[in-house]
């Protein structure tokens, strides 16, 4: 499958500049956002505790593909840092007369954006944008194709955290159509640098990555192998928009192989916690006893994401609100 692209992420001097990928990221660095959201998720309930280290910043979000939760949470993390948040309709935009992305991005930049958050099927885009804007310019991914999702690996990161303390002691199970999954590799590329003690990659052979992607993950085709002894289980949506029409698989028989019921989450560690990104499809990967039971951290992934993309957004714009 094609690469992301390749663009530094970073200024001259180190800093981040744009957020495309996990890749490359190292531990420390994921850390300090960690504990940056961490410190926003703190306050996220208390009106008073919003600081404003963004005012006069303006950030446009332009998404290609549908969205609930990461738009929405790209913009109240926005709003809550001060900065002026636009979302482009892109659909009523001249985008749907032929115009093209960058020159879409070329006309906002000469309004004055200076954070692109940008949602996009076609892979290698955000590079592209990246690579022509201008200097005081950030481009953030809010999912690029089956690529990456940074922001979403960093939620799903800090929710873990929260539950389990260090990422390094958990076995964390990775279920369902990871091929075609960009959260699951910007999971597994957040993981794997804060060190986790097992990552497994449970799925029917069709729905599991190519061989050399994924490094140092154990694979099963069996849920119930794969669940044994799981500290956490990340179920995953079949991506159907990323399949030809006649090779979608079956939703009631991948629900009697892949599903995860109550019983079949017995087999994982008692207090396993159970994740999703969202959006779910009740009685297709996941039952609906167990999307709501008192194992799943599936709202409060969706509550984190605004911490996260204000850690993210302040990292990349804060020097330029300064
Ligand atoms: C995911 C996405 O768009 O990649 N949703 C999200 O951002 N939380 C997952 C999905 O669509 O299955």
């Amino acid at each position: 499958m094609a690469a992301s692209g390749t663009i530094d992420q970073r200024r001259a001097d180190g800093t981040l500049r744009h957020l495309i990928t996990l890749e490359g990221l190292g531990a420390d660095e994921i850390e300090a956002l960690l504990a940056r959201a961490q410190h926003y998720a703190r306050g996220l309930d208390q009106s008073a505790a919003r600081s404003e280290p963004l005012r006069g910043v303006t950030i446009a979000n332009l998404f290609t593909e549908p969205s609930t939760r990461t738009r929405v949470s790209f913009e109240l993390a926005g709003r809550r840092l001060g900065a002026d948040v636009v979302n482009i309709e892109l659909q009523l935009s001249s985008r749907a007369k032929g115009e093209s992305m960058l020159d879409t991005i070329y006309t906002l930049e000469a309004l004055h954006f200076v954070v692109f958050v940008i949602r996009e099927a076609e892979p290698g885009v955000l590079a592209q944008v990246a690579a022509h804007v201008g200097p005081k310019v950030s481009v953030l991914s809010a999912g690029e194709a089956h690529l990456s999702h940074p922001t979403q690996g960093l939620l799903d990161a800090l929710t873990v955290r929260q539950h389990k303390g260090s990422i390094a002691a958990q076995t964390i199970a990775i279920v369902g159509d990871i091929r075609h999954s960009r959260v699951a590799r910007s999971a597994y590329q957040a993981f794997h640098a804060l060190g986790a003690r097992a990552l497994r990659l449970v799925g029917p052979a069709a729905l599991l990555p190519a061989p050399h992607e994924f490094a140092g993950c154990e694979r099963f085709e069996t849920l119930e192998e794969g669940l044994e002894g799981a500290d956490v289980v990340m179920i995953l949506r079949i991506q159907k928009e990323r399949f030809a029409a006649n090779e979608i698989p079956d939703a009631q028989q991948y629900f009697a192989r892949y599903g995860l019921t109550a019983a079949r989450l017995s087999r994982a560690h008692p207090d396993a916690i159970v994740m999703h990104p969202q959006p779910m499809n009740r009685g297709i990967e996941i039952a609906s006893d167990v999307a709501d039971g008192p194992q799943s951290v599936i709202r409060q992934q969706v509550s984190n994401g605004v911490a996260v993309r204000m850690a993210v957004l302040e990292a990349v714009a804060g020097a330029a609100a300064a």
